[in-house]
């Protein structure tokens, strides 16, 4: 399948031709859909690590997203070589788009992506950007870089299109298999052949966006949407506390209303809900638009982890031994970036007390080489804390005992739970509590 002509007409239906996908970036966006297409097409992964494509060779996903069975029995096949995607018809790029130390978007891993793709882009393909940008990255940037290291004419040699990624790590319920995908394409035509190669991978039909920049629109604005609204529960959690009130106890009383919308407080860590609205942000500010209900969100999410150190810090000796449950940035994944439990960590270090973390959903090393944390091992060794602090909800903290939770800890000391894990559980009269 190619679309061969400048008005982008597909020269056929991409089923009945044998479709070859690249998907260039295999982390938690990038295997799960490349798994998924190659149930119905030919598909070639391409990564730059090294590590990560000899580990997925393997049969080992470490984003636990893709269990062994199911990748060993996939199809599809694994480089480090960009020219092993020579043959497609369409590159999917599913790469970082962090932020930079000045919280700007930093866009060089999809600037580098482009660059590697642009030489080995076949006439006729189609580009794909899954990775999440703010409106005008696909047409004003990857756009010309392709067209510029390929020496081919973009939208009349190679077509590009956007088609957000949805996907939430660690949720097996709304998998790429199964949500509605979004797709745009630089013509009528190109947005025909995505609709029908991302409608033969998901069963959650697809939808046509207006164009390429309302897609990378309406991804930005679904993440900022959830931060904006995280950011009103957390203000309002914090007006609570100095209430006396607990914020879930009013939030399942809120909640009885048919359309009081469903949030909790805590840390808005990860890649995405923290990340995506700074990308909106910078867009406004280049256009002269002071976005500022997008940044106050954005500073009250941020402002969470000292909150809470020292709301829980003030009612601790000086000099406590606290234990943290939990590190990665959200329950029941292995990811720790831009997890934000460190500043609850650094906020109690900085009060002066001792902490201990334990998360065995973390990788260990990781932990030590990006935060300097030694992760202790086995919960049945670990006693006499003053404090517990449960950090993240993981399902091992869930299904956790009062009686174990109260063996971690000193006879009276304090049990500060903040994602409400144990709220609906009861401890020893002696045992002080602290929630949200
Ligand atoms: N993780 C999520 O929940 C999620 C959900 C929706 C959208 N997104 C977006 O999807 C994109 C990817 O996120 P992710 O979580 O999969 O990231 P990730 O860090 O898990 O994976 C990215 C992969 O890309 C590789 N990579 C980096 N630069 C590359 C390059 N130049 N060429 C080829 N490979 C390269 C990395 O080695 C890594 O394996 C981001 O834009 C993110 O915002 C993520």
């Amino acid at each position: 399948m190619s679309l061969d002509n400048a008005s982008g007409t597909a020269s056929g239906s991409i089923l009945s031709h044998n479709c070859v996908i690249s998907v260039v970036g295999l982390g938690y966006v990038g295997l799960p859909l490349a798994v998924a297409l190659a149930r119905r097409f030919d598909v070639v992964g391409f990564d730059i690590s090294e590590e990560r494509v000899s580990e997925l060779k393997r049969g080992y996903d470490r984003t636990f997203e893709i269990d062994t069975p199911a990748l060993r029995a996939s199809s599809m096949s694994f480089t480090t070589d960009i020219s092993e995607t020579s043959d497609a018809d369409i590159h999917i790029v599913t790469v970082p788009t962090p932020v930079d130390t000045e919280d700007k978007p930093d866009l060089n891993p999809l600037k580098s992506a482009c660059r590697a793709v642009g030489p080995v882009l076949k006439k006729g393909a189609i580009v794909v950007v899954e990775s999440t940008v703010y409106p005008g990255v696909t047409e004003d940037i990857c756009g010309p870089l392709l067209a510029e290291v390929s020496g081919l004419e973009c939208g009349v040699d190679f077509f590009l299109g956007y088609s957000p990624e949805r996907i939430n790590p660690g949720d097996k319920v709304h998998t790429v298999d199964k949500i509605i995908k979004v797709v745009a394409g630089q013509t009528d035509a190109v947005t025909d052949a995505l609709a029908e190669m991302y409608g033969a991978a998901t069963t959650g039909g697809t939808f046509r966006a207006r164009n390429i920049k309302t897609a990378e629109a309406a991804k930005v604005i679904e993440n900022a949407q959830r931060d904006i609204n995280i950011a009103f529960v957390n203000e309002a959690t914090m007006i609570f506390q100095k209430i006396g009130i607990s914020a879930y106890d009013v939030l399942e009383t809120a909640g009885t209303k048919w359309n009081f919308l469903n949030f909790t407080p805590g840390l808005v860590g990860g890649h995405c809900i923290g990340i995506d609205p700074f990308y909106l942000a910078h867009r406004a500010a280049e256009l002269g638009h002071d976005p500022d209900l997008i940044l106050t969100g954005r500073r009250i999410n941020e402002s969470m982890g000292s909150f809470i150190a020292n709301s829980v810090g003030e009612q601790l000796q000086p000099h406590s031994r606290v234990l943290v449950l939990g590190l990665t940035f959200k329950e029941n994944v292995p990811d720790l970036r831009n997890t934000k439990i460190t500043d609850i960590i650094s906020g109690f270090k900085s009060l002066g007390h001792e902490v201990d973390v334990h998360d065995p959903m973390a990788d260990p090393a990781e932990a030590s080489q990006f935060f300097d944390i030694d992760l202790k091992e086995n919960l049945n060794n670990l006693h006499g804390y003053d404090a517990v602090l449960g950090a993240v909800a993981h399902a091992v903290y869930k299904d956790l005992s009062p009686a174990a939770v109260e063996g971690l800890m000193t006879e009276n000391g304090l049990l500060a739970d903040v994602k409400g894990i144990w709220r609906d559980q009861v401890f020893s009269n002696g045992i002080r509590r602290w929630q949200l």
